[in-house]
């Protein structure tokens, strides 16, 4: 495949930042600390798929080997970041924003929607604010919060910026005042941030792909996530990831996958959020879809992960899913110009190699 822009694909460097799980893991970090973290059969999924579109690829690893890369004088025309970070809450926000700072162009959303994405309570005042439905919420930040007014009964309960089902279980559904209090008290002292204390969303779930940036970014596919169990029995970090045994997924068309399609295109366009990522939504009582959250680093094991799962139903393999997302990212950052990857990179890099 080559580019408008020469030289083409297959002279392009791409490095890969990705947080390896087995690393943290050996680091002596709990499984439940690492589960956002990704397994090298993806890492090698993503080479091999990049491998096979023409590009060549360089293991760069985590936040920190990016960081001693770059001092030694490393260079890539283009970064393919799925860093999830561990710490604090600009994890997410670590590499691109080291990358925007030695000029060097990735793939994925930016710093900004990183963080803002992260923290799902500020994400939905953002969202809220573009006129997208999302439940009433409130936060609890500390035991005095706990008297203050929230919405009513049934409320839904997790800490407010985690992934992967963290802190979420057959605890998350709140009936009344006691459980509402214990567990707050738990969730505070357990993942020590703020309570995202939401109106329960009783409805179906669906989760779409998007793929594309302003006018070209469009749905891949919407699909429905049902449980076999009851949601809150299953619904945790370690079930997540046998996820075959306990979750059916199915393709979504017609009038709910428009609308659907609609509501995470609206999300997209107000975080900001860039080449391709997941909405989550579920329906409210009136059957209609309520945004829950977005994810601007959806997983991408070809396996098991969401994002390439609903890709594959809308006859998009693995391949075809990073070809699109590469192609977003660069019309997205190298437009049509005839410029070549290496040239701007020498032109605009302020940091000599
Ligand atoms: N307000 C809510 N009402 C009902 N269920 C919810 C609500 N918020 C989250 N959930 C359930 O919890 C799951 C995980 O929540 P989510 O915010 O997507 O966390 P994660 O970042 O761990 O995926 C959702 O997929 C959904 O099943
Ligand atoms: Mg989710």
């Amino acid at each position: 495949m080559v580019f408008p822009w020469s030289p083409g694909a297959n002279e392009m460097k791409i490095g890969l930042t990705y947080d390896l799980r087995s690393e943290y893991l050996s680091l002596g970090y709990s499984e439940e600390d690492t589960a956002e973290l990704d397994k090298t059969e993806t890492i090698e999924g993503i080479e091999k798929a990049l491998h096979s579109l023409g590009y060549q690829t360089e293991r760069i690893g985590n936040a920190r080997s990016l960081m001693m890369r770059l001092l030694n004088g490393k260079r890539w025309d283009l970064v393919f970041n799925i860093c999830e970070g561990i710490f604090g809450d600009g994890r997410e926000s670590l590499v691109p924003a080291i990358l925007d700072d030695w000029q060097i162009p990735y793939v994925f959303s930016g710093a900004a929607t990183m963080a803002l994405t992260l923290n799902k309570a500020l994400c939905k005042r953002v969202v809220r604010d573009a006129g997208i439905p999302t439940p009433d919420f409130c936060l609890v930040r500390s035991l005095h919060d706990l008297d203050k007014p929230k919405p009513a009964f049934p409320l839904f309960l997790k800490p407010v910026m985690e992934g992967s089902g963290k802190g979420i279980g057959e605890h998350s559904l709140i009936w009344t005042e006691e459980e509402f209090s214990r567990v707050c008290r738990h969730l505070l002292q357990r993942y020590d941030q703020p309570v995202l204390v939401e109106t329960y969303l009783p409805g179906r779930e669906f989760t779409v792909g998007i793929c594309g940036n302003g006018p070209d970014a469009r749905v891949i596919g919407v699909m429905e996530v049902v449980f076999n169990k009851a949601v809150m029995e299953i619904y945790s970090y370690e079930n997540k990831q046998n996820y075959k045994e306990v979750v059916e997924y199915h393709k979504v068309e017609g009038e709910m996958a428009e609308k659907c399609g609609l509501l995470a295109l609206q999300v997209w366009d107000a975080t900001g959020s860039r080449d391709s990522g997941r909405v989550d939504m579920k329906l409210n009582d009136r059957g209609q879809p309520e945004f829950i959250e977005i994810n601007p680093l959806a997983g991408l094991n070809f396996k098991d992960s969401d994002l390439p799962i609903l890709a594959r139903m809308n006859g998009m393999n693995f391949t075809q899913l990073i070809d699109a997302i590469m192609q977003a990212a660069l019309k997205r950052i190298f437009g049509s110009e005839t410029h070549t990857v290496m040239m701007r990179n020498e032109q605009y890099s302020y940091y000599p190699a």
